[in-house]
């Protein structure tokens, strides 16, 4: 009896002991949960509810069976950005080989924001129908009244059909699509695409200070970024959207917003393998997004350190305090795929991104 109850008190001190020990960022290493586990959670996405962090995401099992959805979405909890708690899978996939989100289909990037209206929390991810490699390119969407879950799976489909781009200003005006004559490969997709709706594949969320929700999203066979309105209850697409960065092939897209101005970060298209981040710049979501480069400085910033882009976390309460997360995949073995999170530099309204070994919340000022 004194046995057991010393093996159990020995158990809780040990997993105690676990969850006190993640002290600061040490990017790119393996990162323990409560359980000591690493986290299970890729291509995530995070929300800020409640005075909590949740951080969402992919996950894998091991070898290269990882890389097609076999489990769901894994959430964790977190007050400090340090310690993370399990709470398990909020959305499974099904085992109908019928429904869209299958056992064996591709769920990718998922991203969940929370509507005040509805009370509801809205969970968009990039869904790839099973059998069917990437070519269904749709966006998934599902609800839950509980932040960790379960979700239950609302819809898939191809967005906007039969919408026609928004222009937000005339600069932009010279990269107008005429269905009639597309201009280059990227307009040519988009007009077959037209009646169907358009490609969605990586893709983020961001929810604005005035409420409204906007869906970022690879499209076009990946070569232009599109960004797109949420109807109010986030379910759905409004048909009022922009192009952004016609041509160039730009992945992994994370939005944030800083003193008025709107940031996105991505990466261009090689797969698995990692390539070089971008970073655009704009006065209005509308646009026009202005490309400005390579936010990555130093040694390794060629290839985002290894990585790919996945969100941009705003830190609570601190004023000017933005995480650059992104994934090191790992296709062979995709459950060894780490995550590397850095601090956001800025020069003015210039994006630096730094490689640091460890580092904490402390760089940042008040
Ligand atoms: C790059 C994307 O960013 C990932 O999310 C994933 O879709 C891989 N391509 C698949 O090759």
């Amino acid at each position: 009896m004194y046995r057991k109850i010393f093996i159990l008190l020995m158990g809780v001190m040990q997993l105690t002991w676990v969850a006190a020990q993640v002290k600061m960022f040490t990017p790119g290493k393996l990162w323990p949960d409560n359980n000591g586990v690493h986290i299970n959670a890729h291509g995530g996405g995070f929300l800020y509810f409640n005075e909590t962090y949740y951080w969402f995401g992919e996950h894998k099992i091991e070898g290269k069976k990882g890389n097609s959805a076999q489990v769901g979405v894994h959430c964790y909890s977190s007050k400090d950005l340090y310690n993370w708690k399990d709470e398990g899978i909020a959305l499974a996939v099904s085992n109908d080989s019928t429904s869209d989100i299958a056992k064996g289909c591709i769920l990718e990037r998922p991203k969940v924001v929370y509507n005040k209206k509805t009370g509801k929390f809205v969970m968009w991810f990039h869904l790839e129908l099973l059998g069917k490699g990437y070519s269904a390119a749709r966006a998934g969407v599902a609800v839950s009244d509980h932040v960790t879950g379960p979700y239950t799976f609302l819809k898939s489909y191809r967005p906007n059909a039969g919408k026609m781009p928004y222009y937000n200003d005339v600069t932009t005006s010279s990269d107008k699509v005429n269905c009639d004559h597309p201009a280059n490969k990227s307009d040519h997709f988009f007009c077959r695409d037209l009646p169907g709706g358009q490609m969605a594949r990586d893709m983020t969320v961001f929810v604005d200070d005035d409420g409204k929700a906007y869906h970022i999203f690879s499209s076009e066979e990946n070569f232009t970024l599109q960004l797109a309105e949420l109807t109010d209850d986030y379910t759905g697409h409004t048909g009022k959207f922009i192009r952004i960065y016609i041509g160039h092939q730009t992945e992994a897209p994370a939005l944030f917003k800083r003193n008025g101005k709107y940031y996105l970060i991505g990466s261009g298209c090689t797969g698995w393998a990692p390539n070089t981040a971008r970073w655009f710049t704009a006065d209005s979501i509308w646009g026009q997004w202005i490309y400005k480069g390579n936010p990555c400085i130093g040694p390794g910033a060629d290839t985002t350190f290894g990585g790919q882009s996945t969100y941009v976390l705003p830190v609570a309460g601190k004023k000017d305090a933005y995480i650059f997360i992104a994934d090191r995949w790992m296709p062979n073995n995709a459950i060894d795929g780490r995550y590397f999170w850095l601090p956001i530099e800025f020069k003015d309204d210039e994006v630096e991104i730094r490689w640091k070994d460890s580092w904490k919340l402390d760089v940042f000022k008040k």
